[in-house]
């Protein structure tokens, strides 16, 4: 980058290798996102050592010069060459014992060339203790703003000056918001920005290129926040969120309050904890991304734990923004679903565990789950979350705002009015306030239900549809009571009731 900056992602990481090499370290592990912004830190790094530089990869062999060559060939060159240098490895594929051998004997020595290992790194650092580590982050917005200023450049030499005034002015929004991104996605991004017909629309436009690649790279999905007068009851969780959004005030730092950290919601299927994480994000006024911990496990070896920093580090740039961890309970399971390997879903647990003791950013972590039994104790512990909260069945005030919600409410929120009913609002939510033991979702699914009978009749929803099918459903928490008690009891030591 033209545009140097001193103490960026890029510029820690850069010490931090020449440190390592300078002190004899001649194996290296470099962890990065983005492949190219990690050679070019090394080739960055070579020039100021005076070292040449030079590629591996299993397509491109040396350099890119396209002549395929046995990674073992290679390493056992390597140690036979006294003068320094800088070998990086593109991916190298797992290695047999011989190239393995080679390269723990290159990573043993203190002298001669050193070889960086770029890409799934865990293969080789298993087998090779000797490999030093350097982290190459994401970038951060003065790296961002670094960048953008270098395509300013371009665009100028390139004689378009329109894009390249645009541009400038856009900069400072723009890279705010390209934070989380690699630096490639990031440069191409903000390009297109360059173009874009209006300041408002360029930085939509990458907005909507953020959230396709978080959602491209699996992991991470951005969820809309919703406000909280779509959440029926769980008034206490609402009271307790009010005076949270006081914390992340400017002016509450100066007083001393942390950061707000997060709640864990447990409780009762259909309920609202999915809902009320998206009321969360909203009441304080927080972006809200959305992880699956099932997505985070990966077949080969150490690829769950490299999915995991890759969802922190992510996270951490784009902060302050909450993270909502969907059905922990089931992510983490070490017999069921995906993470049928207990080890990895135990390391996972831990690795997770550890970021939220030390996230560094405002990250306000949002966590549902629907069972406590296979939650680790850890996780409940002061310090990583600020409460769990319980979400049990609503009762009957509860019943009745809720009904009012997916009667009124939302439909009005959502087309401009609500549909006309054939009997008195109020008659209709008296129905389900009488409905005890259902539900938030199976009163919105009676409903949807009484609706589609009135609207196959071509008439307007009328008492007696709603009536029937309430009558028709059966509710979870009668099929399942003993799950539900068994909740409670829980419940009643170690939680609050949202
Ligand atoms: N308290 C509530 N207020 C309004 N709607 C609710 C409530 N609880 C559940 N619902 C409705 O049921 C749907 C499913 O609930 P969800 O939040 O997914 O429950 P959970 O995550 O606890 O299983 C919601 O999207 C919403 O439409
Ligand atoms: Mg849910």
């Amino acid at each position: 980058m033209k545009h140097d900056l001193k103490d960026t992602p890029f510029a820690r990481a850069g010490a931090r290798l020449r440190d390592a090499l300078q002190a004899g370290s001649r194996g290296v592990g470099l962890r990065a996102v983005d492949e190219a912004r990690a050679v070019r830190l090394c080739e960055d790094v070579g020039e100021r050592l005076d070292w040449p530089v030079h590629t591996w990869s299993a397509a491109g062999g040396r350099d890119g010069l396209g002549a395929p060559e046995p990674l073992v060939d290679l390493l056992r060159g390597l140690l036979r060459d006294p003068d320094p240098g800088l070998w990086v490895l593109l991916d190298p594929p797992p290695l047999e014992p011989v190239a393995l051998r080679a390269l723990r004997e290159l990573a043993q020595r203190s002298v001669g060339p050193a070889v960086v290992v770029v890409g799934d790194l865990a293969p080789a650092l298993v087998a090779t203790p000797e490999l030093e580590l350097v982290d190459l982050e994401l970038p951060d917005a003065d790296e961002l703003a670094g960048l953008a200023a270098d395509l300013v450049d371009e665009l100028r030499i390139a004689g378009r000056p329109g894009p390249a005034a645009a541009l400038d002015r856009r900069a400072p929004q723009l890279t705010r918001a390209a934070l989380g991104l690699s630096e490639h996605q990031a440069r191409r991004l903000l390009r297109r920005a360059a173009h874009a017909s209006d300041d408002a629309v360029a930085l939509a436009e990458l907005g909507a290129g953020k959230a396709e690649l978080l959602r491209r790279g699996g992991l991470l999905e951005r969820v809309e926040p919703v406000p909280s007068d779509m959440l029926g009851g769980l008034a206490q969780l609402k009271q307790w969120l009010a005076r949270r959004a006081l914390a992340l005030r400017p002016e509450a730092r100066a007083a001393a309050i942390p950061d707000p950290r997060g709640v864990l919601l447990v409780g009762v299927q259909g309920c609202g904890k999915s809902l009320a994480a998206r009321v969360c994000a909203h009441a304080l006024g927080l972006g809200l991304l959305r992880l699956e911990p099932g997505r985070l496990y990966g077949g080969t070896l150490g690829e769950s734990e490299a999915n995991l920093r890759r969802v922190t580090e992510t996270v951490e740039r784009i902060a302050p923004v909450a993270l909502w961890i969907d059905e922990l309970d089931k992510g983490l399971a070490g017999s069921e679903g995906p993470a049928s390997d207990a080890g990895t879903a135990a390391r996972v647990l831990g690795g997770l565990l550890t970021w939220l003791q030390e996230r560094r950013r405002p990250v306000f972590v949002v966590a549902t789950a629907n069972q406590v039994s296979r939650l680790p104790p850890e996780l409940t512990r002061r310090g990583r979350l600020d409460e769990i909260f319980f979400v049990d069945l609503p009762d009957a005030d509860e019943r009745a705002a809720i009904a009012e919600i997916h009667l009124e409410h939302a439909p009005r929120s959502h087309m401009g009015a609500a549909p006309v009913l054939a009997d008195p609002l109020p008659d209709l939510v008296a129905l389900v306030r009488a409905a005890d033991g259902l539900s938030g979702a199976e009163i919105e699914g009676a409903i949807v239900e009484a609706r589609l009978d009135a609207f196959a009749e071509s008439r307007p929803l009328a008492r007696v549809d709603l009536a029937r099918a309430l009558t028709a459903t059966v509710p979870l928490s009668r099929s399942r009571a003993g799950e539900i008690a068994a909740l409670r009891a829980w419940a009643s030591a170690a939680a609050r009731r949202a």
